[in-house]
């Protein structure tokens, strides 16, 4: 949303930066420029060594977001908690960084809102886009999207909502670990509901076919986990909060021929 005209820029400014997956390696230079300048840096990362990293680019100024998570607690009310932080900082008239783990805008609603709002309250807001898991994923498995398509959900949005799938294209779920559970858990998930997964997922697919649970590594040097699964053992295939789900198409595109005759040659 743009800056509203005639509004004045307030001092505060709030810029989201991705740390990737794997910090070693995957902080852009642009990103690493955002911390160290930054007056404030929160930060959510996943590991210690990101942690470290994060904190080492700016001393003084890192704080982690990581606190507003408890056990059991609705992960909305920790995501609305640090977005209050996040505002803090800018209406403090700070140049405030956040740091999130991955792509700061990929399956993470805290940035994008934080900006949304300190956009509508005259600050200047902006995302720089970080690797995500989905992009280490693209690498790691062998997938161009551009080859068959690839359709990305949220696991338990696609159980609910009555997503449609187009078997003739990759499939992407994310939080399949997550499943049907707003809360946040420092152990195992309740993947109790992972039956229910399968049951919109039988719509498309026979139980048979072949999927992948993909872990990307968060350390240098240390490989992917990448293992291949026919999906009715989705339930017993110990999946957690960082496994993401890749179904490979299940049959070829139907090519459209009348759209098709009427190209040019050249497209032919
Ligand atoms: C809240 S989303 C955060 C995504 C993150 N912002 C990104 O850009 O990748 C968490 C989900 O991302 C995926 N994810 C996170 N870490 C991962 C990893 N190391 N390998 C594969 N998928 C991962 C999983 O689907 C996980 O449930």
């Amino acid at each position: 949303m743009a800056v509203p005209k005639n509004e004045e820029i307030k001092r505060g400014s709030l810029t989201a930066v991705g740390t990737g997956i794997r910090v070693i390696g995957q902080l852009t230079v642009e990103s690493i420029a955002s911390m160290k300048n930054a007056e404030k840096l929160l930060y959510c990362v996943g590991d210690p060594i990101a942690e470290h990293v994060v904190q080492s680019l700016n001393k003084d100024g890192a704080e982690s977001l990581f606190g507003f998570y408890a056990e059991g607690k609705p992960r909305a009310e920790t995501y609305e908690q640090m977005i209050q932080r996040m505002l803090e900082c800018v209406r403090a008239g700070l140049k405030t960084c956040v740091a999130l783990y991955g792509h700061p805008g990929v399956f993470a609603w805290p940035a994008h809102e934080a900006i949304r709002r300190a956009r509508a309250d005259g600050y200047e807001a902006r995302m720089l886009p970080g690797i995500s898991a989905e992009d280490c994923l693209f690498a790691d498995v062998g997938i161009d999207p551009a080859m068959t398509g690839c359709q990305s959900y949220e696991a338990t949005d696609f159980m609910i909502n009555g997503r449609i799938i187009d078997t003739s294209s990759t499939v992407i779920l994310w939080q399949i670990g997550v499943l049907g559970d707003w809360s946040f858990k420092s152990g195992a998930y309740d993947t109790s509901s992972m039956p229910l997964l399968l049951e919109r997922l039988a719509q498309y697919y026979p139980a048979n076919h072949q999927a992948i649970i993909y872990e990307a590594s968060v350390f240098p040097g240390c490989a992917p986990i990448i293992r291949y699964i026919p999906l009715f053992s989705l339930p017993y295939a110990g999946v957690t909060a960082a496994s993401t789900l890749c179904i490979p198409p299940a049959r070829s595109p139907s090519i459209d021929m009348n759209i098709r005759m009427r190209m040019p040659q050249s497209c032919n």
